[in-house]
C-alpha cells in the first residue's frame, strides 16, 4: 500500500473525484461521487467531504457529516465511503475511515455512525471489522451501525 493521505475537493480534482466508480456489483450500495458533492454543497457546514490519495493516484472518496444538533442520533456523526474498484483490498478504505472518526474525536463527538444495505456485496464485514456494531435500527431498510469514540 501506498502511503495514503486525504485531500480536500477543489476546482483541479473535481472532475477526476466525480470519475471515481466502484465496481458495478458494488454501485446499489453508495451514491455516486457527483451526487454526494452536489449534497455536500447545500450543507456545507455539515458536510466534510475529502479524497483519498495515495501518492499522486486519487483512489477513494470519504465524507463525513458533522451535525452534532441533528434530532435523529445516528445522523450527528455519519459517514460515506466509496474507494475505487482497481483501489479496494489495499487498505485505503480503513484509512479512510479512521482519519474520519480521529477528525470526530477532534471535533469532541462521542460516537460515529454508518449505514448500509444488507446483501451480498454489501460493505457490511468491512464494517463490522473496522469495530461498528449495529443498533438494531433500520433506516429504510438499511443497517445503522456505531463505533464508540
Ligand atoms: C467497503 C469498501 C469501502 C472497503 O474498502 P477497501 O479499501 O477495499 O477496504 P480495506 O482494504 O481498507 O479493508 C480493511 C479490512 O476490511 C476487510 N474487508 C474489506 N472489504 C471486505 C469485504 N467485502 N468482505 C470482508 N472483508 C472486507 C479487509 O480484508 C481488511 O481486513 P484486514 O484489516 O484484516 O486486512 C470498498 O469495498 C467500497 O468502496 N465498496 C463499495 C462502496 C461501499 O459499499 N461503500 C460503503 C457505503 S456505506
Amino acid at each position: 500500500m501506498t502511503a495514503p493521505r486525504l485531500a480536500e475537493v477543489t476546482r483541479d480534482n473535481v472532475s477526476a473525484a466525480c470519475d471515481l466508480s466502484v465496481a458495478p456489483h458494488q454501485q446499489g450500495y453508495v451514491a455516486p461521487v457527483d451526487r454526494s458533492l452536489a449534497e455536500a454543497c447545500t450543507q456545507p457546514d455539515v458536510a466534510w467531504p475529502r479524497l483519498v490519495y495515495a501518492g499522486d493516484n486519487l483512489v477513494g472518496f470519504v465524507m463525513a457529516a458533522f451535525d452534532p444538533g441533528c434530532p435523529i442520533d445516528y445522523f450527528r456523526c455519519g459517514i460515506w465511503l466509496a474507494i475505487a474498484a482497481e483501489h479496494q483490498k489495499k487498505g485505503y478504505g480503513k484509512f479512510a475511515v479512521e482519519a474520519v472518526l480521529a477528525e470526530a474525536r477532534r471535533r469532541g463527538a462521542e460516537s460515529a455512525t454508518v449505514l448500509w444495505a444488507p446483501g451480498e456485496h454489501s460493505p457490511e464485514p468491512f464494517y463490522l471489522r473496522l469495530g461498528f456494531q449495529p443498533t438494531g435500527q433500520l433506516h429504510e431498510g438499511e443497517v445503522v451501525a456505531r463505533i464508540r469514540l
